[in-house]
């Protein structure tokens, strides 16, 4: 099975920050060329262009006892700048696929390209490296550090990238006015709303400048109301250039992306599946 998607809008070529500078990739530069179509041929522009992700094969099974098989061989192909919504019931796979996706977990059979690079052919440590500046992570239950303030929260994630504390420090307040936060540097994570503290952790998900934010069920914790506004940071760093994915249970909230994939006891299928 075969799900192989394109970029269904135009983007804008413009950093989804202004304060953000985009990293280049360290050992692959993918190729931005479209597919040409002759007659009934389409080939790709360029053999090397394997878009931001490229499964080919890849699945887990989980070694139990007993064994679980969460992720069926499967192929997927997203391209840079897309907004992808996985979706499907509890259990079928959904956080496997992202854990693969994320670097967090390595799948059983098949081969993982990220931005072109084999990640199956990597070590631990190449792969930490290539997941640290590649990859922003928002998870549903927000993750932040209880006694820091937002400022400080975003800040830290920054230390392990050798970057001074002033300029951690600027980044960090840099990227809580970007989601509208700007006014709330100093407050700790129990006096910041659901839908605030959310931003704060997606401001500290951008802070290293990924080119791939993971969102795992991002809006599972909030009301309906501030689930919307989360999504409407998410589609503005989209629209500037962001590929987002993201994974919920909700129709509403996957309808913010602009391709949906379906996962269902572990096999993958374009689009709202059946
Ligand atoms: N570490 C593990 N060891 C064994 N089985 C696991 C492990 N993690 C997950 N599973 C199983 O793999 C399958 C997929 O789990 P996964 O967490 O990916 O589902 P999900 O779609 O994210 O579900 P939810 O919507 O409830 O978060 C489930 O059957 C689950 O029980
Ligand atoms: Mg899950």
């Amino acid at each position: 099975m075969s799900v192989d998607g394109r970029m269904r809008r135009d983007r804008p070529s413009t950093s989804y920050s202004a304060t953000t500078e985009r990293r280049k990739p360290m050992v692959h530069s993918p190729s931005t060329a479209e597919p040409v179509t002759v007659g009934d041929v389409t080939v790709e522009a360029d053999s090397a262009d394997t878009g931001l992700i490229h499964l080919d094969g890849v699945g887990l099974t989980y070694p139990g006892p007993p064994p679980v098989e969460a992720l069926r061989p499967c192929d997927l192909r997203i391209d840079s700048g897309e907004y992808v919504a996985i979706v499907g019931p509890s259990g079928s796979g959904k956080s496997t696929l992202l854990n693969l996706l994320g670097l967090l977990d390595r799948p059983t059979c098949g081969r993982y390209l990220l931005d072109g690079n084999d990640t199956s052919l990597m070590s631990e440590k190449q792969r930490t490296a290539l997941r640290a500046r590649t990859i922003g992570f928002v998870f549903q239950s927000f993750h932040l550090m209880p006694h820091r303030t937002a400022e400080e929260n975003v800040a830290l994630s920054l230390v392990y990238q050798g970057i001074p504390a002033r300029r951690r420090r600027e980044k960090a307040r840099d990227m809580l006015e970007h989601v509208g936060l700007g006014h709330r540097l100093g407050a700790v994570p129990t006096t910041l709303s659901g839908g605030e503290r959310q931003r704060v952790a997606i401001a500290r998900a951008l802070a290293a400048a990924p080119s791939l934010l993971l969102c795992d069920e991002p809006t599972g914790n909030l009301d309906s109301k501030t689930a919307e506004s989360v999504m409407n940071t998410l589609d503005e760093l989209n629209a500037a250039g962001l590929t987002v994915l993201i994974i919920t249970h909700d129709d509403e909230i996957a309808g913010h992306a602009g391709r949906a994939v379906t996962i269902r006891d572990g096999v993958l299928s374009e689009g709202f599946g059946s």
